[in-house]
């Protein structure tokens, strides 16, 4: 496929008015995309488990304009409130994906987006939130094209979501995604998330990850900075080709669902994102001492006891523990007693791999 495979047809119907809502998912990356081509496509592939309870819900409403806007015609409400600081961000998201959506200018929107997180968590929303609104914008092009089939529905929005926020691909479907090129993943594309067309041990379908709140302040980098410093990074290149060996070990851990290979690539893969950060120019470091004290606590306590539990980390320095549900007990138990006093006002998030978005 194409980019072009993206441009419809012309419609033969245009709704007068109408609403759509949808709830898309946050999702984590146990193999990183960091450094990106062109508009939005991965320097590597990389692989998530979509989340459940950390998601965004969008309710996009409509109304025919008599003529074409000459720009973009749209209000937005974050959790109720008018937010003008926001528009930008959906203005260009609007320019990009234009060519895809031609109906975009002949209507009136009014995008109302709320998040199941506090919106100062230090939880990025750009994935859940890119992909919920991509998702309601499938469902207005779907009423013009009714014979659209679900898989042109679910990879098209993708697609639209991957020009928003490029992890925002990988939000779409549960429960395991893969966004990028790989030789030996079927189907897999640059161009949009595929689910996980391969062979999953059981373990891993029900998988638990409890986010620690590190630091809920903003970003000191935004994640596009951070992608443009991998342009002449001196060990881009390398890297790019360790996600793609890392992916190919994942697919036998996956499937003997070996939890120790498992723990290994994954915090390698977690380490090496903020290693890629540290050395750049200008360098730059996310973690915080807290960051560092829960990780040398979930080592100790791995050696202490033969659990499962592992960490990774996304552009921040918040922690994600991940373990399988067999050890839920013992590992909330552990954070309870141990981890807590890292996080900010004590908060954590009990989140769990998920579906994928719904359409509410
Ligand atoms: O989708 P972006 O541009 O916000 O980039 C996300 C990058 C990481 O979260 C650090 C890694 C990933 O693959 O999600």
């Amino acid at each position: 496929m194409t980019e072009k495979d993206f441009m419809p047809s012309a419609y033969s119907f245009m709704p007068d008015s109408g609403s759509f809502t949808w709830r898309s998912p946050s999702n984590i990356a146990l193999v990183k995309y960091w450094g990106k081509r062109e508009e939005q496509l991965p320097a590597n592939p990389s692989v998530s488990f979509t989340l459940d309870a950390c998601a965004t819900t969008t309710t996009l409403s409509y109304e025919k304009r008599k003529t074409p806007a000459s720009g973009f015609s749209f209000e937005l409400l974050f959790e109720g409130r008018s937010r003008e600081d926001f528009k930008p961000k959906i203005n260009g998201f609007f320019k990009r994906i234009e060519s895809f959506l031609p109906f975009l200018r002949h209507y009136d929107f009014t995008i109302e987006t709320s998040n199941s997180f506090p919106h100062s968590s230090g939880i990025a929303s750009s994935a859940s939130g890119m992909s919920a609104l991509a998702l309601c914008l499938m469902s207005m092009e779907r009423e013009m094209c009714p014979d659209m089939a679900d898989n042109d529905f679910t990879r098209k929005a993708s697609f639209l979501a991957r020009l928003g926020s490029g992890s925002a691909c990988r939000s779409v479907e549960g429960k395991l995604v893969v966004w990028g090129d790989h030789p030996e993943i079927e189907g897999s594309t640059d161009l949009y998330g595929i689910r996980y067309p391969d062979g999953v041990n059981p373990v891993f379908e029900t998988y638990q990850d409890t986010i620690l709140l590190v630091d809920k302040g903003e970003k000191q980098v935004s994640s596009s900075a951070g992608h443009g410093l991998m342009h002449g990074h001196p060990f881009a290149e390398r890297r790019f080709a360790q996600a793609g060996e890392n992916l190919s070990e994942l697919r036998r851990i996956f499937r003997e669902g070996d939890l120790k290979a498992f723990t290994e690539i994954v915090e390698s893969e977690a380490l090496t994102l903020h290693a890629m950060m540290m050395t750049s120019r200008p360098y730059f470091i996310l973690m915080r001492p807290g960051t560092l004290e829960v990780i040398r606590k979930i080592w100790d306590f791995r050696r202490e006891t033969g659990s499962n539990m592992c960490f990774t980390l996304d552009a921040g320095a918040n922690v994600h523990v991940l373990y399988p549900e067999a050890e839920k007990t013992r590992v909330l138990e552990f954070i309870n007693n141990e981890l807590v006093v890292y996080c900010e006002n004590e908060h954590y998030i009990c989140d769990r791999i998920g579906f994928g978005a719904r359409k509410l």
